[in-house]
């Protein structure tokens, strides 16, 4: 199994480039299959999660042309497709339930086998189906009940949504199916995170007809069919934010190209609680924390624009060592604390109560043997490695790969000592 060997680094500097959002790409892709005509999907990252979701597109019957050079995916779902996603690539990511909209539109049925809750939680699909019964299609609830999505619908028809949580896969596999829907839907209570318009975007530019993407209200008027087109992706503003924390727990001075600030609000309003001081210049965003110690700050995960939970881990890598305690509340997943017990083993200390993590701050951290409990978990506590005495060991960092490019490798170029071992 391959590991990180991460050495304690003195304060990262100089330039990185952030690459395509893995949570923006992931539903595009899914998009392709709306179109007879080939799509061109650009700024793609080489990562795990895209691998498996091209080759759950081309097991569905599409062409899938995948140039990791170029970072970019050519899809050609012109042919018969097959309507059932295999098991074997749906348990490898749960976001391959994002292809069930599609699926339902282009032939009229979707069989997916839901793999069981991860590691952060159930992450239940009730709201997709919701919205996919609202349009007109029907769920077998006895397959349901077995952990089988069995969908069905001769034709989807537009209609009212509200979500009783602005789920962001809800959201999209709802704007997937609803675009080429007959007539109007109007989605409320939407999720509003910046995937959501890139998505909406590219949908828009194929030919659907989607406003408000961006806002807690959507509104879809169907149309009958989809061109092929080429889209950018937008950059990924959670790689952005876990190298704005890498830049502020070493104290350093680092430019981060290719990221959207607006995407990052609340991270950015953060950082500055903690006095670290990010700037805008004309080539990227400059974050510099010369100035030590870092403050303290409670945060509460949102959807958003509030604090993103897939920020959670990274920051309260930067609470462990901040002067003072802070209080991190997650809202969003019912159990993503795993990172703490791995902080805990390098010395954090800190203590949960249900959705409450308690930071003590201050703390010198120590090398230790650690274990990336999830994805972001995992990028977390190679950023705790960075600051502390001494090896961290960080094993089953597959789960970084599936979201982070190049990441070792844009690490030691900011200066930081890390190195891969596959063993
Ligand atoms: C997406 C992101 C993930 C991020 C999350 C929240 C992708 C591929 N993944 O995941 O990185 O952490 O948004 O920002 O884009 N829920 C229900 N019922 C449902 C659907 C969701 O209760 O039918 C709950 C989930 O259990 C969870 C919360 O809503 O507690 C958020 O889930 P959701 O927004 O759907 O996240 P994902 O789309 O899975």
């Amino acid at each position: 199994m391959a590991k990180f060997l991460v050495q304690k680094s003195g304060p990262l500097t100089g330039e990185v480039t952030i690459s395509g959002s893995k949570n923006a790409v992931l539903p595009i892709l899914a998009a392709t299959l709306l179109s007879k005509e080939e799509c061109v999907i650009k700024d793609v990252p080489a990562l795990r999660d895209v691998d498996v979701m091209c080759r759950l597109l081309e097991s569905l019957g599409a062409n899938v042309d995948v140039d990791t050079v170029k970072h970019r995916v050519t899809v050609n779902a012109s042919g018969e497709l097959c309507s059932e996603a295999p098991y074997d690539l749906v348990k490898m990511m749960r976001a391959s339930i994002l292809v069930l909209g599609a699926l339902l539109i282009r032939q009229g049925h979707a069989v997916i086998h839901l793999p069981g809750g991860c590691a952060i939680g159930e992450r239940p699909i009730e709201l997709h189906l919701k919205g996919l019964r609202a349009l007109g299609a029907t769920i077998d609830e006895e397959l349901l009940s077995h952990g089988i999505v069995d969908a069905k619908a001769d034709k989807l028809t537009g209609n009212d949504i509200y979500l009783d949580f602005p789920s962001v896969g809800a959201t999209e596999v709802i704007i997937m199916a609803a675009s080429l829907a007959e007539g109007t839907t109007i989605l409320e209570n939407a999720a509003q995170e910046p995937e959501i318009v890139d998505l909406a975007n590219f949908l828009n530019k194929m030919g659907a007809r989607i406003k408000g993407a961006g806002t807690d209200t959507i509104k879809i008027e169907g149309v009958q069919e989809f061109k092929g087109v080429a889209h950018h992706v937008i950059p990924d503003r959670i790689e952005a934010g876990t190298f704005m924390v890498a830049a502020a727990i070493t104290g350093g001075n680092v430019l981060i190209r290719n990221m959207v600030p607006n995407h990052l609000k609340a991270v950015i309003a953060k950082l500055k609680e903690c006095g670290v001081q990010v700037t805008m210049a004309d080539d990227g965003v400059r974050v510099c924390a010369e100035k030590q110690p870092i403050v303290s700050t409670d945060i509460k995960t949102l959807p958003y624009p509030g604090f993103p939970t897939d920020m959670q881990s990274p920051f309260m890598a930067l609470l462990t060592v901040a002067k003072g305690p802070s209080v991190v509340i997650e809202t969003v997943f019912e159990n993503r604390f795993m990172h703490v017990g791995e902080f805990n083993r390098m010395g954090a200390n800190i203590k949960t109560d249900g959705k409450a993590a308690i930071i003590p701050g201050g703390k010198s951290l120590q090398g230790a043997q650690v274990v990336a409990t999830d994805l972001r978990a995992g990028a977390a506590v190679v950023l705790a490695g960075l600051v502390a005495e001494g090896t961290t060991e960080v094993s089953q960092i597959y789960h970084i790969d599936r979201g982070y490019e190049n990441f070792t490798e844009k690490l030691r170029g900011i200066g930081a000592n890390i190195m891969r071992i596959d063993e």
